[in-house]
């Protein structure tokens, strides 16, 4: 990560990050995909234009290698974010959060350390949009009594998922 989004917090010098929307979240992908190549080293997963698609065949997959390590973080964009949310989610190892607001985009890295962004397309100003993704990526777990949560919600995750 350039020194544009890096802060005294952030936990990996260099993350790689994987991008994917539907239809419905592929303008303000598009427009988060040029603020951040000039920053940081992104994928595109698609979709790639505003023909209709299903947001499992992309929200799935990219969870996915985010969870398998392929990738330290993603970023999932839907209309409204729910779709894309509910998706990850089902992902083993997947704390997605949809945030729309900073301050809420801050805590899910300082007190759920999420994995995932999920960001509702038709509902978000790209200048917010670029606020949110800039804090979210630079912000960093807390530890501590957090992390006693998500020890409980992995516990939970292998005992439910085999
Ligand atoms: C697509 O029309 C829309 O349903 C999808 O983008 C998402 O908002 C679903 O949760």
């Amino acid at each position: 990560m350039s020194n544009k989004l890096q802060n005294s917090n952030t936990q990996t010098p260099n993350p790689k990050i994987i991008l994917a929307s539907d239809h419905a979240g592929f303008q303000l992908k598009k427009v988060l995909l040029d603020y951040l190549r000039k920053k940081i080293d992104v994928t595109d997963f698609g979709t790639f234009n505003e023909e209709s698609v299903d947001y499992p065949d992309y929200g799935f997959p990219a969870a996915e290698k985010v969870a398998n390590g392929e990738f330290e973080r993603g970023i999932l964009i839907c209309g409204s974010g729910l779709g894309m949310s509910i998706v990850a989610n089902k992902v083993k190892g997947i704390r997605a959060a949809l945030c729309t607001s900073i301050d809420i985009a801050k805590l899910s890295r300082q007190h759920n350390n999420a994995n995932i962004l999920v960001l509702p397309g038709r509902f978000m100003k790209e200048d917010l949009a670029q606020k949110i993704v800039k804090v979210w990526l630079t912000t960093e777990f807390e530890d501590g009594r957090h992390q006693r949560r998500l020890d409980k919600i992995q516990k939970f995750e292998e005992k439910r998922i085999k």
